[in-house]
């Protein structure tokens, strides 16, 4: 069977919107009550029977490194065994983790060009550091929606979203060659439309891609924002490739985005045991 194995998780961006907090911690280590974003990115993986991630990370970084050491000078000097500590562990026995450095944050496409050594011959998911899928219940969720259309036919899939039509200017739009339903052919897809977007359906961060991205992203001029887009790529690899786009279970919250992250800090808050009561109480004023 054809499975998803590696998930490549960029979070090099410059993270200007958490600005100041980002001047010193990364974005993707901001928590949503007390666990970081990248800890439930892993978890996602892991819940969609990935085995192994690359973090993509800045010069400016290592705090990402630091977080998963589980060796370091603080946890040696506590004097019990957490029970937070011990999960970190035993995430890091389900998923491998390991980093590369994007030195300069030149756009999502040239983060991608980094995972190239990692990936090797595979195909790959791609799950964006800012974009926060919460499971919902489900089971399987997030990328691992897109890993179970990807085990029935091995094909490009991008995980998306419908927005308003007031805010696509903020993202890659696609535009459907079929009739919409839950997944659909694209026939093009374009980087934060000024105006006339295809459509209203929007990436949100999770995307799984063949290996061919490789050729197409070498082939990617520079974009919106003076970047290297993913988006271009997929529009160049479209000419040859089937790419579907599907949404996926879970509710995500744009956690790059002061809104998002507020409202996925109340969600989770809201699905735990330990502050479900006070927090519902707390909203009720
Ligand atoms: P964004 O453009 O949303 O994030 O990139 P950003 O640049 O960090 O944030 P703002 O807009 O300045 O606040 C989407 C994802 O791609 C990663 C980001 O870290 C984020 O997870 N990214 C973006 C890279 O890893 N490298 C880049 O060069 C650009």
């Amino acid at each position: 069977m054809n499975k998803i194995k590696k998930v490549v998780i960029p979070v090099a961006g410059k993270g200007t919107r958490f600005l100041p907090i980002t001047k010193t911690i990364s974005k993707t280590l901001l928590p949503i009550v007390d666990t970081p974003v990248i800890q439930y990115l892993l978890e996602e993986s892991v819940a969609s029977g990935i085995k192994e991630a690359l973090i993509i990370i800045g010069y400016n970084q290592n705090d990402v490194i630091n977080y998963f050491n589980t060796e370091s000078t603080y946890v040696q000097k506590l004097n019990k065994d957490y029970e937070e500590i011990k999960y970190i562990k035993k995430l890091k026995n389900q998923i491998r983790i390991s980093y590369v450095f994007q030195e300069e944050a030149k756009g999502l496409g040239d983060a991608v060009k980094h995972a190239k050594a990692f990936v090797g011959q595979d195909d790959f998911a791609l799950i964006l550091g800012d974009d926060f899928v919460f499971s919902d219940g489900f089971k399987i969720y997030g990328i691992g929606s897109l890993c179970k259309l990807y085990e029935k036919i091995p094909s490009y899939y991008l995980g998306v979203h419908e927005v308003p039509y007031d805010k696509t200017f903020k993202y890659g739009i696609v535009d459907p060659e079929s009739s919409l339903s839950s997944c659909f052919k694209i026939k093009n897809i374009i980087e934060k439309p000024k105006d006339n977007p295809p459509s209203n359906m929007a990436c949100v961060g999770r995307y799984i891609l063949k290996n061919s991205i490789f050729s197409y992203l070498e082939k990617t001029k520079i974009g919106v924002g003076g970047e290297i887009q993913l988006t271009d790529a997929l529009a160049l690899a479209l000419a040859k490739e089937t790419i579907y786009a599907s949404e996926f279970a879970g509710t995500r919250y744009d956690v790059g985005s002061k809104i998002g992250y507020v409202e996925a800090t109340i969600a989770v808050a809201k699905s735990r045991s330990d502050l479900k009561e006070e927090i519902e109480q707390y909203l009720k004023q």
